[in-house]
């Protein structure tokens, strides 16, 4: 998706309460998001997933723009069971902007 980065860090305020990325960050209720965009599932070093997520991990999922487009609509379809506490992102803007924000942290 072509989103904007810019645009996508005024979206990602609505994770931080749990979610961390950039220089430095950590784990916090949920893993810390550098390099997620391309990575497999539920790979975060020092983080304890949902067995929901493991699972999926273990049948291959990565999450491409694509499965992160569709993760974010509705966490909680998603991925039965999964401990992320989060309704959803409904607009298609917000989605692709935030996916586009995320692709700007490298892995650390
Ligand atoms: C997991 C993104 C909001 C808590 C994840 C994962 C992603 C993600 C991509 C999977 C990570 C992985 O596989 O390593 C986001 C984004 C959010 C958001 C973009 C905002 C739009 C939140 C909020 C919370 C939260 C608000 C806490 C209330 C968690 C937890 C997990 C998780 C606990 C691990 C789930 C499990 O193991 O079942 N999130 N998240 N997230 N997130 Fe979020």
């Amino acid at each position: 998706a072509d989103g904007d980065p810019e645009a996508g860090e005024k979206v990602f305020r609505k994770c931080k309460a749990c979610h961390a990325v950039g220089e430095g960050a950590e784990n916090k209720v949920g893993p810390m998001l550098n390099g997620i965009v391309g990575r497999q599932a539920a790979t975060v070093e020092g983080f304890g997933y949902s067995p929901v997520l493991i699972s999926l991990s273990e049948e291959g999922l990565v999450w491409t723009p694509e499965e992160l487009d569709a993760f974010l609509t509705k966490p909680r379809d998603y991925a039965k069971g999964i401990k992320m506490t989060f309704a959803g992102l409904r607009k298609e803007d917000d989605r692709a902007n935030i996916i586009a924000y995320l692709a700007t942290f490298e892995d650390n």
